[in-house]
């Protein structure tokens, strides 16, 4: 009978959350936040009518559409800061946390609004899987929220990464292995990137010198974005990339719409993985 009256009251506990989950889902929907959706799994999701943030600390309404105000960033302190933030949680978090808290400090507004955790999973290009580095996912997820030109601006971070010589060497007065050795990955990947410096530099993955290394390029890739989108802000965008010319042939018969073939999708250097079937042996 005590358990019946406890079952009972389970029940009507469970129907009045499913209806509250219920309405905050299509609020949710309505209004194209999912992310307070998720945020509020929690049953407290504010007080409705009203802009007191849920638990998740999301006012409920309408995200504000992108861009987002930019204002212009200490490029230097982004760079630091995504060298500092990698050891918090790897290169995906570094750099975007790294514009993402400047950001918010520089320009206010809703960019202290997107919960950092969400960028864990770029560590070493996704769970460790080497795809996409993760200083230029990270990167390019605030990018694409901070410039109506964010493809432009895009393009040009994934190119110039691509020819980059990481690190650079402005993290000297504060990092821990100073003096490392420099390449080119020719490739957006984190497994190129990372496997062709360690080759180079005689290390291992999981040593401090890798790590050291990828913070440096978190920093540097970070502060790269923060420079493109200080340019575009001035209205002055410098391009700085250019395919080079030891594949920009193969894109105009196989890359691209206008191309001849129109049977590739991808922009990095081909001479990687194909031979070049133009030239005579
Ligand atoms: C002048 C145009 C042209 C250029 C430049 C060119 N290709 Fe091709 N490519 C072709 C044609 C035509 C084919 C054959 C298409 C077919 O058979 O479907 C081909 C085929 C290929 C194939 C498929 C081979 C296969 O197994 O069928 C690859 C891969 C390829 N090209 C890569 C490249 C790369 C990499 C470059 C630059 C280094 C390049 N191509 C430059 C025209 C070009
Ligand atoms: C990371 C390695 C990699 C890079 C970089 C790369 N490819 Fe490929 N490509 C592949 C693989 C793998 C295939 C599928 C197997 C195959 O056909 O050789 C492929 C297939 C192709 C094909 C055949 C498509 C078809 O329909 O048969 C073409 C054409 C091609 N690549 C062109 C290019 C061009 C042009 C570039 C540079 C812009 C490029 N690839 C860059 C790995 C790569």
């Amino acid at each position: 009978m005590k358990e019946e009256t406890a079952l009972a009251e389970e029940r009507t506990e469970n129907k009045a959350l499913t209806r509250r989950k219920f309405i905050v889902g299509a609020g949710a929907l309505a209004t194209g936040i999912l992310a307070a959706g998720i945020a509020g799994c929690s049953t407290d999701t504010g007080t409705p009518g009203t802009d007191k943030p849920a638990a998740g600390g999301i006012a409920q309404g309408e995200a504000a559409e992108l861009p987002w105000t930019y204002q212009k960033l200490d490029v230097e302190l982004v760079r630091k800061r995504g060298y500092e933030n990698y050891f918090k949680g790897g290169c995906d978090y570094a750099a975007a946390s790294a514009l993402l808290t400047t950001l918010k400090e520089t320009a206010g507004g809703p960019w202290g609004s997107i919960p950092l955790g969400m960028f864990l999973y770029g560590a070493g290009g996704a769970y460790s899987w080497g795809t996409l580095c993760g200083a230029l996912n990270g990167s390019l997820q605030v990018m694409s929220m901070a410039a109506a030109q964010h493809e432009k601006l895009g393009n040009e971070l994934l190119g110039w990464y691509t020819e980059f010589p990481f690190p650079s060497d402005k993290h000297e007065a504060y990092c821990k292995v100073p003096k490392q050795i420099t390449t080119v990955a020719k490739s957006p990947l984190c497994h190129v990137s990372v496997s062709t410096w360690a080759n180079e530099a005689g290390a291992k993955i999981n040593e401090k010198e890798k790590k050291d290394r990828c913070a440096k390029l978190s920093g540097d890739t970070a502060a790269r974005a923060a420079e493109l989108l200080n340019q575009a802000l001035e209205g002055k965008i410098v391009l700085g990339y250019k395919v080079p010319d030891e594949y920009s042939h193969c894109m105009s018969c196989h890359q691209g719409p206008d191309s001849l073939l129109d049977n590739e999708q991808g922009k990095f250097n081909c001479a990687a993985c194909h031979d070049d079937h133009t030239q005579k042996k």
